[in-house]
């Protein structure tokens, strides 16, 4: 069965709950890190095992919401496996797998509605890098200034 990952703080727990059922309807097996209740927490307690999962090659891709996107998705890419893409339409979510290779998506829960977020993770998951001239470029973000 495909694994992914999905992870959030308060912000996102709600969605969090919605995106999970969409997920096993999908026919993932999920490893659900929490958050799991809608009381406050720190977002990098919940991010850190996830993105170490990614990192490790263990599960292939997570997902991350928190209130802006933004505190999850500079945790998870402190990680130099990882990439993670701050998505709030579904265009962009195809984006970050086409050029970007993204291996998980981060989600302002706060600023979509839950029908956005669905639509989001159904284009992150349905859509393959592309390789050639993209990965050149994502061999550039690991290696730093090379001229
Ligand atoms: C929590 O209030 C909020 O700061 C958090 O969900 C996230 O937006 C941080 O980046």
């Amino acid at each position: 069965m495909k694994r992914i990952a999905i992870g959030a703080d308060h912000a996102g727990f709600e969605y969090k709950q919605v995106i999970i059922e969409l997920l096993f309807d999908m026919g993932f097996e999920v490893d659900d890190m929490g958050a799991s209740s809608s009381e406050s927490v720190d977002y990098p307690d919940h991010v850190h095992p996830l993105a170490q999962k990614i990192h490790d090659g263990e599960i292939p891709h997570g997902i991350l919401i928190c209130g802006t996107g933004n505190g999850v998705a500079m945790t998870a890419n402190k990680y130099s496996n990882v990439r993670c893409g701050l998505c709030w339409n579904k265009e962009i979510a195809v984006l970050i797998r086409k050029h970007n290779n993204a291996n998980i998506v981060a989600l302002p829960a706060r600023f979509i509605t839950i029908d956005d977020a669905l639509q989001i993770v159904k284009s992150f998951l349905d859509t393959e890098f592309e390789g050639g001239r993209h990965q050149r470029r994502i061999d550039k973000i690991i290696q730093g200034i090379t001229c």
